[in-house]
C-alpha cells in the first residue's frame, strides 16, 4: 500500500501526550486492546434503536452484524445512539423532528473519532435525517436499512401496513368486525421486526438509498426477519472499512446523476411523495442543483412498475422474491433511464450492480412494455395557488379529475377539518375541491401528513370514493387519491393558499401542470390586506426554532440554517 495520509481518527488516537491518553484510555474500559488505535478505520455505527420506534426496535441485533463485518475487514467499531422517529408514535407528526435529528446525527459524527459511518435506518424520517446529517459532514458512509416486515395476514388475508387499517376501522364502525377481530388484526399486520411493508416512505426511501447507491443492492426489499438482511449488514460492515481506505466519501456517491436515477426510481416504484420533500432537503445539504422542476422532468415518462400497495396488491416480500429493485433499475437502463455510470456503495457504477439481475415474478415487477401504470412520477403544479409549486402523485389520482374545476370548500385549519366534514349541512357535492390550510411546516407545524383529507360521510354514501383535495400539508405513502400536496408557500407563511374562500372556483390541469385560484388580483390584494397569519404553535424551545427557521416544501423543508454543510475538521481539543 502506498503512504497514505493518516485517517481522521488519529488526531485523536494516533496522539502520545496527554490528550492522547484521554481519548484511548476511556475507551479501553470496553476492553479494547492497544492495537485498535493504530490507525486502522474508526467506523460509526450510527444506530436509530428505540422502542419507541418499533419499526427500528430490532437494530441491536442488525448493528451486531455490522459490527461483525467491520471486525472482519480489520476496522475497529464504535456504535452509538442518534435520535429516532417513530412515525405513528409521535406526534404531531415526526417530521417536526427530522431536522433536529440531522443536527444530532451531524454533530455526533463530526464530534467524535471516526472516519467512516454506517447508517442503520428503517422508519419513514429515520431515513432522510441520517442521509442530511451525513451529508453535511461528508465522511465515507453507507447505509444499511432495516427492511420491510413480513406480510401482513389477517385470517388467510393478506394486509398491509397503512393500506388496510383505514377500511377495517370502517367495518368496525359499521358493526361488521367486533372489537376481539379487530385487536387480531392489529397483531396480524404487525407479526415480525421491520418497517410498513407496502410501498410506504420507508420502504420508497430505502430504496432510494439503494437507488442512488447509498446502500448495497437488495438494501430495499429484503424483510427484516429474512437472515440475508443480516448478511447486507454484515456486508456493508466489511465494506465501509474500504471505502475509508478509498476515501469513497457521501458527496462523491450522492452526486446529481444518483438524484436523476432516484426520481425514475421514485416513479418507477411508485413511491411516496414524501420523497419529494426528503430528495429536496438532501440534494441542498450537499450543494448538488436539484429542483422541483427536475422531478416533474425526469420523473415524465416513467412507468410503474411494480404493483404494490397502496396503488396495487402485493407487498415488499413479494417485491424481494421477484427480484427486488435490481429488477427495476435494470429495465429502467434498458430504457435509457439510467445513468449507468453512476457510483455505489461497493466501488462499482450501478449498471455493473444490476445488469444481470433477473425477475422472478412479473406479475409483481412488471416489464417496460406491460407496466403496471403507465405513468408513475410526481406531476409539480404550477398556478396563482401555487407559486413556488405544489406535488401530486398521478399514479394515485382519478383520471376523471386530473382536469377538473370546481367549487372550493374551505376548512380553516385540521380542528375546522374534523368539525364539519361529516355536518349533514355542509355545503358540497362531489364537483367541490376541498382546501385544507395551515397544515404546512410552519402551520401545523411539522408539514404533517393529513392531505389526503376523508371524503364527507354524506358524499361516501352516495358512492363518492375521490375528490379533488388541495392543502400545504403531506400525505401518508401509504395513502392515495387526486390529492394535492405541499402547496408552496405555505398558508400560515401568507401563501395565496390563505387567501382561499369557499365558494371561489380553482382549476387543477394536471397535464398542463396548473393550479389556478379564479379571483381577480384586485380582490386577492384585498383579502391579502385582511389576512392576519396564525398564532405560533409555540413561543419557546425546538418547535420555535423550527417555526422560525423552516424552509418551505419546495425547499425541502428544511432549517435555513443547516443547508450545506461544514465537512469533518473540529480545530480544538476538549481539555
Ligand atoms: Fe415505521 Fe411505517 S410506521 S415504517
Ligand atoms: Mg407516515
Amino acid at each position: 500500500m502506498s503512504a497514505k495520509k493518516p485517517l481522521r481518527s488519529q488526531a485523536w488516537f494516533g496522539r502520545q501526550d496527554k490528550m492522547g491518553f484521554y481519548y484511548r484510555s476511556f475507551l479501553k474500559n470496553h476492553g479494547t486492546p492497544q492495537d485498535q488505535f493504530d490507525g486502522r478505520p474508526v467506523i460509526g455505527i450510527c444506530n436509530t434503536w428505540s422502542e419507541l420506534t418499533p419499526c427500528n426496535a430490532h437494530f441491536r441485533d442488525l448493528a451486531r452484524h455490522v459490527r461483525d463485518g467491520i471486525l472482519e475487514a480489520g476496522g475497529y467499531p464504535l456504535e452509538f445512539p442518534v435520535s429516532s422517529l417513530g412515525e405513528v408514535t409521535m406526534r404531531p407528526t415526526a417530521m417536526l423532528y427530522r431536522n433536529l435529528a440531522a443536527m444530532d446525527v451531524e454533530e455526533a459524527l463530526r464530534a467524535h473519532p471516526l472516519d467512516g459511518a454506517v447508517l442503520l435506518m428503517g422508519c419513514d424520517k429515520t431515513t432522510p435525517a441520517l442521509v442530511m446529517g451525513a451529508a453535511s459532514v461528508d465522511l465515507p458512509t453507507i447505509g444499511v436499512s432495516g427492511g420491510p416486515q413480513l406480510r401482513g395476514v389477517y385470517r388467510g388475508q393478506i394486509i398491509g401496513s397503512g393500506t388496510n387499517i383505514i377500511s377495517m376501522s370502517e367495518q368496525l364502525r359499521a358493526g361488521e368486525v367486533t372489537l376481539e377481530e379487530f385487536h387480531e388484526a392489529e397483531a396480524g399486520m404487525n407479526r415480525s421486526a421491520g418497517s410498513c411493508m407496502t410501498m410506504g416512505t420507508a420502504s420508497t426511501m430505502a430504496s432510494l438509498v439503494e437507488a442512488m447507491g447509498l446502500g448495497l443492492p437488495q438494501n430495499a426489499a429484503i424483510p427484516a426477519a429474512d437472515a440475508r438482511r443480516n448478511l447486507l449488514a454484515r456486508m456493508a460492515g466489511r465494506r465501509i472499512v474500504q471505502m475509508v481506505h478509498e476515501d469513497l466519501t457521501i458527496s462523491k456517491i450522492l452526486t446529481r446523476a444518483a438524484f436523476e436515477n432516484a426520481v425514475r426510481v421514485l416513479g418507477a416504484i411508485g413511491g411516496s411523495t414524501n420523497a419529494v420533500v426528503h430528495l429536496l432537503a438532501i440534494a441542498r445539504r450537499l450543494g448538488v442543483p436539484f429542483t422541483l422542476d427536475d422531478i416533474d422532468r425526469l420523473g415524465r415518462g416513467v412507468p410503474c412498475l411494480v404493483d404494490l400497495m397502496p396503488s396495487g396488491r402485493f407487498l415488499m416480500e413479494d417485491f424481494f422474491e421477484a427480484g427486488g429493485l435490481p429488477v427495476v433499475l435494470k429495465t429502467l437502463g434498458e430504457a435509457g433511464l439510467l445513468d449507468r455510470d453512476a457510483i455505489t456503495a461497493n466501488g462499482k457504477p450501478i449498471w455493473d450492480n444490476v445488469k444481470d439481475a433477473r425477475c422472478w415474478r412479473p406479475d409483481v415487477i412488471t416489464p417496460w412494455d406491460k407496466p403496471f401504470k403507465p405513468e408513475g412520477g410526481m406531476a409539480v403544479l404550477r398556478g396563482n395557488l401555487c407559486p413556488d409549486g405544489a406535488v401530486i402523485k398521478v399514479s394515485a389520482a382519478s383520471p376523471n379529475l386530473m382536469r377538473h374545476t370546481g367549487r372550493a370548500v374551505v376548512f380553516e385549519s385540521i380542528e375546522e377539518l374534523h368539525a364539519r366534514k361529516d355536518d349533514e349541512a355542509l355545503d358540497i357535492d362531489a364537483d367541490c375541491i376541498m382546501v385544507l390550510k395551515n397544515c404546512g411546516p410552519k402551520g401545523y407545524p411539522g408539514m404533517a401528513e393529513v392531505g389526503n383529507m376523508p371524503i364527507p360521510q354524506k358524499l361516501l354514501r352516495q358512492g363518492v370514493r375521490d375528490m379533488i383535495r388541495i392543502s400545504d400539508a403531506r400525505m401518508s405513502g401509504t395513502a392515495y387519491g387526486t390529492v394535492v400536496l405541499h402547496v408552496a408557500p405555505e398558508a400560515a407563511a401568507g401563501g395565496p393558499l390563505a387567501l382561499v374562500r369557499s365558494g371561489d372556483l380553482i382549476t387543477l390541469d394536471v397535464a398542463g401542470r396548473g393550479l389556478h385560484l379564479h379571483v381577480e388580483e384586485a380582490e386577492l390584494a384585498a383579502r391579502r390586506a385582511a389576512w392576519t397569519p396564525p398564532p405560533p404553535a409555540a413561543t419557546r424551545g425546538y418547535v420555535k426554532m423550527y417555526i422560525d427557521h423552516v424552509q418551505q416544501a419546495d425547499q425541502g423543508a428544511d432549517l435555513d440554517f443547516l443547508v450545506g454543510g461544514s465537512g469533518a475538521p473540529v480545530a480544538r481539543d476538549n481539555h
